[in-house]
C-alpha cells in the first residue's frame, strides 16, 4: 500500500486527532462486544508511547436531527461515556472524557493535555453537520489538532466531517487497524490465490447485489446461503413457502444466475419451521420441496456438506453474511458448519467481512481461526464491491 501510515508521522509532542470506530453494541448502557475498541489499541498505544497527545473522535449509533423530538433521546442513548470507561480500563495512559463535541470545555481539556494522554470526545453524531461533512465543523475539529490519523475502518465508507473533512485539512495517515484491514481485504479481492471461493449470506439480495456482481468477476465459486437464497430459488421458479422473499429483486436474481456461468452454488436443503418468532415443527427439507406454510431458517446438513466440498482446497475465501438465523440456537448449525469448514482450510487466506458474520464467527469461538475478521460491516462490503472508500482515498500517499 502506498498510503502514509502513522509511523511515517513525527508525532512526539503533537496533538493527533484519531478517528476511531467505537460504534460498539450497547445493552442498557453496557458494552456487549468491545472488539472495535481493542482493535484500535495498537494505534492508540503506539501514539501515546511516542509522546503524542491523542484526541479520539468516534460516532456511536445514529442521532436523528430531522425530528427534534427524537434528537435528545438518541443523544442520551448514544452517549460515549460507557466507551470512555471501557477505554480507560484497556490503556495505561490517562483518559479524559469530554461529554461535548465543541466549545470551551473541549478546548480547555485539549489545552490541558500532557504528552502521552488521551482525550475522548463525545459522539461525533451529536453534531448535525457530521454526516453532511460540514466544512465549518471540519475546520473547527481540525483546529484542535496538528495531525490526523484514521483508524476507523468501519467508517471509511462514510464521507463525513470526522472521516474525510478533517483529513482534508491536516497532515494525515492511516492507523494500524485500517492498514491491516486494507492489506487483508486487498490480498483477497485484488490479488487472490486460487481457487478463490466467496461465501455470501444474510437476509437480503438487495444488500448484496453489487458484491455478488463483483465477486462473480473475480472468484472461482460463489456460494449463496442465508435468507437471500430464497429470492434466487423463486427466480428459478421454485416454491419457497413463507420464506423471505424480495419480490422486486427476482429479476435481478434471474440476471445474476444467467451470467453466473455455473459459478453460483445455491443450497440443496433447508431447515424449515412454521414461523419466525415462535418456530415449531423444525425439520430439514429439500429446496425443491419447501412446504407451502413453512419458512426456511437455515441451510440444511446436505448443504453444509456441499458447501464444505466446494470450499475444500480453496486458497482464498471471503465470507459475508450468515447462513441462517444464527441468533436462534436451532438455526445456528449452518453458519457454524461453514465457519468450521473455512477454519479448517490449510494455507488459506480466509477473510470474514464484518457485521453479522463477524459477530457469528466470534460468538461461535472462531475468533482466531481465520486470517482476518474485519471490524467493518458496510465498509468491508463496499471494499468487496470493488469501490473506492472515501476515508482511505483522502489519506495522502507516502
Ligand atoms: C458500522 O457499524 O458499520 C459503522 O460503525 C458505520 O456505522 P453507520 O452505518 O451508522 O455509518
Amino acid at each position: 500500500m502506498s498510503k502514509r501510515i502513522v509511523t511515517d508521522l513525527d508525532v512526539s509532542g503533537k496533538k493527533v486527532i484519531v478517528r476511531v470506530d467505537f460504534n460498539v453494541p450497547l445493552k442498557n448502557g453496557v458494552i456487549t462486544d468491545d472488539n472495535r475498541i481493542t482493535a484500535a489499541l495498537p494505534t492508540i498505544d503506539w501514539l501515546t508511547a511516542h509522546g503524542a497527545k491523542v484526541i479520539l473522535l468516534s460516532h456511536l449509533g445514529k442521532v436523528n436531527h430531522k425530528d427534534p423530538e427524537k434528537t435528545e433521546g438518541d443523544k442520551k442513548k448514544n452517549d460515549m461515556a460507557p466507551v470512555a470507561k471501557r477505554l480507560a480500563e484497556l490503556v495505561s495512559a490517562k483518559v479524559t472524557f469530554v461529554p461535548v463535541t465543541r466549545g470551551p470545555e473541549l478546548e480547555a481539556a485539549v489545552a490541558a493535555m500532557k504528552d502521552g494522554e488521551i482525550v475522548l470526545v463525545q459522539n461525533t453524531r451529536y453534531e448535525k453537520g457530521e454526516e453532511k461533512n460540514d466544512p465549518d465543523l471540519s475546520k473547527y475539529w481540525a483546529s484542535l489538532g496538528d495531525l490526523f490519523v484514521t483508524d476507523a475502518f468501519g467508517s471509511v465508507h462514510r464521507a463525513h466531517a470526522s472521516t474525510v473533512g478533517i483529513a482534508e485539512l491536516l497532515p494525515n495517515a492511516l492507523g494500524f487497524l485500517v492498514q491491516k484491514e486494507v492489506d487483508a481485504l486487498s490480498a483477497a479481492i485484488y490479488n487472490p490465490k486460487r481457487p478463490f471461493v466467496a461465501v455470501l449470506g444474510g437476509a437480503k439480495v438487495s444488500d448484496k447485489i453489487m458484491v455478488i456482481e463483483n465477486l462473480l468477476k473475480i472468484a472461482d465459486k460463489v456460494l449463496i446461503g442465508g435468507g437471500m437464497a430464497f429470492t434466487f430459488f423463486k427466480a428459478q421458479g421454485k416454491e419457497i413457502g413463507t420464506s423471505l422473499l424480495e419480490e422486486d429483486r427476482i429479476e435481478v436474481a434471474k440476471e445474476i444466475l444467467a451470467k453466473a456461468d455455473g459459478k453460483v452454488i445455491l443450497p440443496v436443503d433447508t431447515k424449515v419451521a412454521t414461523e419466525f418468532d415462535d418456530p415449531k415443527d423444525i425439520h430439514d427439507v429439500d429446496c425443491d420441496h419447501i412446504p407451502a406454510d413453512y419458512m426456511g431458517m437455515d441451510i440444511g446438513p446436505k448443504t453444509i456438506e456441499l458447501f464444505s466440498k466446494e470450499l475444500a482446497g480453496a486458497k482464498t475465501v471471503v465470507w459475508n453474511g450468515p447462513m441462517g438465523v444464527f441468533e436462534k440456537p436451532e438455526f445456528a448449525k449452518g453458519t457454524e458448519g461453514i465457519c468450521a469448514a473455512i477454519a479448517a482450510l490449510p494455507d488459506c487466506n480466509s477473510v470474514i467481512g464484518g457485521g453479522d458474520s463477524a459477530a457469528a464467527a466470534i460468538s461461535m469461538g472462531f475468533k482466531d481461526k481465520f486470517t482476518h475478521i474485519s471490524t467493518g460491516g458496510g465498509a468491508s462490503l463496499e471494499f468487496m464491491e470493488g469501490k473506492d472508500l472515501p476515508g482511505i482515498a483522502v489519506i495522502s500517499d507516502k
